[in-house]
């Protein structure tokens, strides 16, 4: 590009320099450009010509591109997050208006969490616990944990946020990350990143912003962030439907996000099912908790993501083939989760009577999975009327663990029939003591203890029963839960779960997640004023005021899906036996 062009593409916004000794913002003239052809491999720079609506047209062009990079204002964090200097306490706390409600309080401390770049809006922090003795990677902008903040500004009709964050995450995908020697696939999106206020180039006088993503590489775990992409994809439709605004997703650049998403979760691997083969902790959960393999939620938003990346997709001839991979795998991970996920009372005597060592094409116990797996405590938790989604299914072995956000984003996304969905529903009443209690909602039921606990999280001090990702509530999940009560015309179930957390959220400091079983305490190392425990609040308390702002997020049920659904079941071993008779017009 010439330089020029590039003129053109700037956004006058973040045309400003700033450093320690220059004191105030002031415009810069074309002269002062600082154009340049370098690469930095972890980091994103100011970029003016991008984040002004320019579009680079292919996926060399994104990794290996040469940038005009800009120098640009460059806000102190403190006074970005509005925290007193003094004591940490978000300026909202001061005390200077007790009689705020705890909706005022809860926005002014999500718009105290914004995180800016160059001087806009680009995310919000993951915590503004000054009190806790290690931030850890708490002072980064987290991908999943920026979709409900994301949610409630455009709810709010703040657009502006949401856009940023979505082009400049895209700016950060496939940037070359490496552990060690490896570098992970193209089209990965990072778990998280931070705005750094740097010196530019060997002058200590001026400072520059840049974009520092975490892929993993540096995270607790070296866990490789798999939801990015998926709540990326997400947040870009309800983007362009709650704003009408279709210019960003169809974009050149978006398109292309989009496709190498896709990719990278499309490819052929060595799996012999139609679910995406994860490494543990690659989601919400993000440490060991023996969720590796084909875990519920990575499925839900997967299923979820494949919907809504073809509502957006532009239909082109160069995309047909990944349309119809696309498809495929819609139609086939439906019948998979649908079929040999859901468990009720029905389905548990069915697996307590299964034979086992079936070697055949029709066999039932298609996965040889053994009865006496079933645990004791699925028999007292399993309600009469009810049932769910299991946490992970692989060969002989069925995860049989509750775990909240998948089963709620499978209503959601329609990835559970109607039946299935009212059936989760159902069980979240039925269980309301052991799932929501005093905080909603358990990210997982039940705990794992005693020796599983040694085996399974690797004797994780930080995921001990009953506490974090192991049983522990998060008050964050209000707001999927909210959604998925609304797609199901139920939301007093919402409601009552918002009256509890109401009750306890802002005394206790907008805590990241509670511990024990019946979410007494507020979690052993949790983080205060997490803000997505905040932006969680406000999302389920915006939706309730007007639930049809939800379909933004919904994805309704697709006929395709159900007429191939339906074929398939009718070819179903467990009905029909016999490899000959199987006939459907998809590929699976
Ligand atoms: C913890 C959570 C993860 C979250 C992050 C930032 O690591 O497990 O889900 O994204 O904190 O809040």
């Amino acid at each position: 590009m010439a330089l020029s062009e590039a003129f053109l593409c700037l956004n006058p916004m973040i045309l400003s320099k700033s450093g320690a000794n220059f004191g105030k913002q002031r415009n810069l003239g074309l002269a002062e450009f600082h154009y340049s052809l370098r690469r930095s491999r972890n980091r994103i720079k100011s970029n003016g010509f991008w984040s002004a609506g320019c579009c680079s047209t292919d996926i060399k062009n994104r990794t290996k591109r040469s940038s005009c990079f800009l120098r640009c204002k460059c806000q102190k964090a403190d006074s970005v997050n509005g925290l007193t200097a003094d004591h940490g306490i978000p300026a909202s706390l001061s005390g200077k208006d007790s009689r705020k409600s705890v909706e005022e309080e809860a926005w002014d401390l999500l718009k105290e969490s914004v995180v800016y770049y160059c001087g806009n809006p680009i995310g919000t922090v993951a915590a503004s616990d000054t009190s806790s003795s290690s931030i850890l990677n708490y002072d980064q902008v987290f991908i999943r944990d920026f979709i409900p903040s994301g949610i409630a500004f455009l709810l709010k009709g703040e657009y502006d946020i949401v856009r940023n964050f979505i082009l400049y995450t895209l700016q950060l995908q496939s940037w070359e990350k490496t552990m060690d020697c490896h570098s992970p696939g193209q089209g990965l999106m990072p778990a998280s990143f931070k705005v750094r206020t740097v010196p530019l180039d060997g002058d200590d006088s001026v400072t520059e912003d840049v974009l520092d993503p975490d892929f993993g590489e540096a995270a607790i775990g070296r866990v490789a962030p798999v939801d990015s992409g998926l709540w990326w994809i997400i947040l870009l439709r309800a983007y362009g439907k709650c704003t009408g605004d279709l210019s960003v997703q169809e974009r050149v650049d978006v398109q292309t996000g989009i496709k190498m998403i896709l990719k990278l979760c499309l490819a052929d691997g060595f799996d012999m099912f139609p679910t995406l083969l994860v490494t543990d902790g690659s989601c919400m959960i993000d440490r060991r908790m023996g969720i590796h393999g084909h875990p519920l939620e990575i499925q839900a938003l997967f299923y979820s993501a494949l919907l809504c990346a073809r509502e957006m997709l532009a239909p082109e001839d160069s995309s047909a083939d990944l349309i119809r991979a696309l498809n495929n795998r819609l139609v086939a991970l439906s019948f998979h989760i649908r079929e040999y996920y859901w468990i009720d009372m029905k389905k548990l005597n069915e697996i307590y009577r299964y034979k086992t060592e079936e070697y055949s094409y029709d066999a039932v116990n298609k996965f040889n999975i053994y009865p006496d797996q079933i645990p004791h405590w699925l028999v007292e938790f399993m309600p009469a009327r009810g049932g769910y989604l299991i946490g992970n299914l692989q060969p002989a072995h069925m995860d049989f663990r509750f775990f909240s956000l998948g089963n709620i984003w499978s209503i959601v996304s329609s990835l559970a029939t109607v039946d299935q969905s009212h059936a989760i529903l159902d069980l979240v009443e039925a269980k309301w003591s052991e799932l929501v209690a005093d905080m909603p909602l358990k990210i997982c039921y039940p705990a794992l203890e005693g020796q599983e606990w040694r085996i399974i999280t690797g004797s994780d001090p930080k995921n001990t029963p009953w506490s974090y990702h192991n049983g522990g509530s998060w008050p964050t999940l209000l707001w999927q839960l909210t959604v998925a009560c609304i797609k199901m015309n139920r939301p007093e179930i919402a409601e009552k779960a918002v009256m509890l957390a109401e009750r306890h959220l802002s005394r206790d400091k907008w805590p990241e997640y509670y511990d024990t079983r019946r979410a007494r305490f507020i979690g052993k190392q949790s983080r205060l004023f997490q803000t997505w425990s905040i932006a969680g609040y406000l999302v389920a308390k915006l939706l309730l005021a007007n639930p049809s702002a939800a379909k933004i997020l919904i994805n309704e049920e697709d006929s395709e899906i159900v007429n191939a659904f339906s074929c398939m079941l009718s070819a179903n071993p467990r009905r029909k036996r016999g490899r000959k008779r199987f006939k459907q017009p998809f590929i699976v």
